[in-house]
C-alpha cells in the first residue's frame, strides 16, 4: 500500500508574513486529516518562509518541502541553496520542475544530480516530469516522459529509488485551468512511468514508488485523480495558495 502524498508548491507567492498567515489557516484542519498515517501532506513554501513554516507546524504530523536544490554542497554558486541548508529545516525538496527546466536551464542531467545530492543528504525527492502540449499532441508522451524518468534514475541504487516520490505534471496542465483527465494521468503513471522504473529495477520497485498528479488540480476535479489506482496524490500550485482549497483537496485524498 503506498500512502497518498499531497505536495502544495507555493512558487514565487507569499512573503514570511502572508506565509505565517496560510498556514496558520490552514494547519488545524491538515493536522487533522494527516493525524491517522493516511495521507502525507507537504508544504513548499519559497526558501526564505521555510524556516518559519517548520517552526509553526512543530510537532504537526506535516512535512515541509523546498522548491529547487543545488547539486553542491557548498561554495561559489551565488544565489543558490544547498542540500545540508535545507536538511536544516525541511524533509522534501522538489527537483526539476517543469518551471525549472524551462526558465532556468535545468536538464535531465541536472536533475539527475540534484537528486543524487538530495538523497545524500537525507531529503526526499519529489521529481518532476511531463511533456509539453506539442509533444502530447505528437504521440510523444510515453518516449519523452519514459525518457525523463530513466535520465533522472541513471545511477541510482534500488533502495534510494524507493523513497523517490514522482510528480507527473503534463506541462499543457500546469496553471492552465485544463487538467488532465483521470484516465489519461492514470495510463502515463502506471504504463509509462511504472513501466520505466520495472525495466530501471523490478516490478516490485515500480510498485512501491510513489507517484503523483499535477496539474490545474483544484478541489472540483479532485476525486477523478483519487480515485485512480496508479495515483498516488497531487502536486498541487494555484490551489495550495487558498487553505480552504488546498483542505478540501486533502480531504479528498482521506476518502
Ligand atoms: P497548478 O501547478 O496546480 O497551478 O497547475 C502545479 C505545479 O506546477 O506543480
Amino acid at each position: 500500500m503506498r500512502t497518498p502524498i499531497i505536495a502544495g508548491n507555493w512558487k514565487m507567492n507569499k512573503t514570511i508574513a502572508e506565509a505565517r498567515e496560510l498556514v496558520n489557516a490552514m494547519r488545524d484542519d491538515l493536522t487533522r486529516l494527516a493525524a491517522n498515517g493516511k495521507i502525507e501532506i507537504v508544504l513548499c513554501p519559497p526558501f526564505i518562509a521555510i524556516p518559519q513554516v517548520a517552526a509553526l507546524i512543530q510537532g504537526a504530523p506535516l512535512r515541509v518541502g523546498a522548491q529547487n536544490v543545488h547539486w553542491e554542497t557548498k561554495g561559489a554558486f551565488t544565489g543558490e541553496v544547498s542540500a545540508p541548508m535545507l536538511n536544516e529545516v525541511c524533509e522534501y525538496v522538489i527537483i526539476g520542475h517543469s518551471e525549472r527546466r524551462q526558465y532556468f536551464g535545468e536538464t535531465d542531467a541536472s536533475v539527475n544530480k540534484k537528486i543524487k545530492t538530495a538523497l545524500v543528504h537525507h531529503l526526499k525527492p519529489i521529481v518532476c516530469v511531463g511533456e509539453n502540449l506539442a509533444q502530447n499532441e505528437a504521440g510523444q508522451t510515453a518516449a519523452f516522459v519514459g525518457g525523463q524518468v530513466r535520465a533522472a534514475f541513471q545511477d541510482i541504487a534500488r533502495d534510494d529509488a524507493r523513497g523517490i516520490v514522482i510528480a507527473y505534471e503534463p506541462i499543457w496542465a500546469i496553471g492552465t485551468g485544463k487538467a488532465a483527465s483521470g484516465a489519461g494521468a492514470n495510463a502515463v503513471i502506471g504504463l509509462t512511468i511504472r513501466g520505466a522504473l520495472a525495466d530501471l529495477y523490478d516490478e516490485a520497485t515500480a510498485q512501491q514508488v510513489r507517484v503523483q498528479y499535477g496539474g490545474s488540480v483544484t478541489p472540483k476535479n479532485v476525486a477523478e485523480f483519487f480515485t485512480q489506482p496508479e495515483i498516488d496524490g497531487a502536486l498541487v500550485g494555484g490551489a495550495s495558495l487558498v487553505a480552504a482549497d488546498f483542505v478540501a483537496i486533502c480531504k479528498a485524498a482521506v476518502k
